[in-house]
């Protein structure tokens, strides 16, 4: 027995990959893609580029998602609270996420990505929030992985807005105060009707959650890793998955099998 639990236990730690079970792959991976700026610092060049390293890794593992049959990813690209940082860094990424639309969004169609802008658009740039928009219609039909890119999201401000809507809605008579319970939250979130994440990535080693998906996330497996998001590969992505596929969910309940 405690053989066993060793065992499983050596088996999750980040660094152990081997074989994916395909019957057991996350239908949701969310991303903290942190660790841009230390990256850039630790090689003497400007925060940007560690961002600009970073969208390219997106890149790759969004194909490498796809690759293995996730659903659903999540990435974090700017929180609620990024406004604080210096304005050249935050008017470099809101190019950055232009140019990433501009130059992705003919190859998302084309390999079938479905891409969603999560949060609250209205204080992006006009521009920015016509491309999102554009992207978001070119995108609507793909059959294939839905990339959810959070932009000026927080986690608090989404459940907010979603209870904001939930009062609406019962002002407007289309909801009863009792009929309100937890799907109807979850359907009013930027996630809407999708699954919630089975599996949270963070590279950059810290341990925290960052104000991200906090209502998604509730039974989501962690992952973190030491390793930066501009250094973070496919391995690295399949050892998550792999570790994750060695846990036991139970979700508040008992094992279920021996
Ligand atoms: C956190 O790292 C990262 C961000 C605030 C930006 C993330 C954005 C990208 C990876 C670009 C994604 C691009 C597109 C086009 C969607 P940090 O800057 O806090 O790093 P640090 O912890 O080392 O300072």
């Amino acid at each position: 027995m405690v053989t066993k639990l060793w065992r499983r236990r050596k088996d999750a730690e980040p660094g152990a990959v081997g074989p994916l079970d395909s019957t057991r792959i996350p239908l949701h991976i969310a991303i903290i893609m942190d660790g841009n700026g230390r990256w850039a610092q630790k090689r003497g060049l400007p925060r940007t580029f560690g961002h600009k390293a970073g969208a390219e890794v997106l890149r790759e593992i969004l194909t490498d998602a796809a690759e293995i049959g996730v659903k659903v990813l999540t990435a974090y690209a700017f929180s609620t609270e990024n406004w604080r940082r210096p304005s050249e860094e935050v008017s470099f990424l809101m190019e950055l996420f232009s140019t990433y639309l501009d130059n992705e969004v003919d190859r998302l169609v084309e390999k079938q990505v479905r891409l969603r802008f999560i949060g609250n658009r209205q204080r992006l740039g006009a521009e920015l929030q016509r491309r999102i928009e554009s992207a978001e219609q070119k995108t609507a039909q793909g059959t294939g992985i839905e990339l959810n890119l959070a932009v000026d999201y927080g986690g608090r401000a989404e459940i907010v807005h979603a209870a904001r809507t939930l009062a609406q809605d019962v002002l407007d008579k289309q909801l009863c105060i009792d009929e309100i319970d937890e799907a109807q939250l979850a359907k009013r979130l930027f996630t809407g009707n999708q699954p919630d994440p089975d599996l949270l990535i963070r590279p950059g080693g810290d341990m925290r959650i960052s104000n991200f998906l906090l209502w998604q996330l509730a039974y989501a497996e962690l992952w973190v890793t030491d390793t930066l998001w501009p250094d973070f590969t496919p391995r690295h992505f399949r050892q998550a998955i792999f570790a994750y596929q060695q846990r036991e969910r139970r979700f508040g309940g008992l094992k279920t099998s021996k």
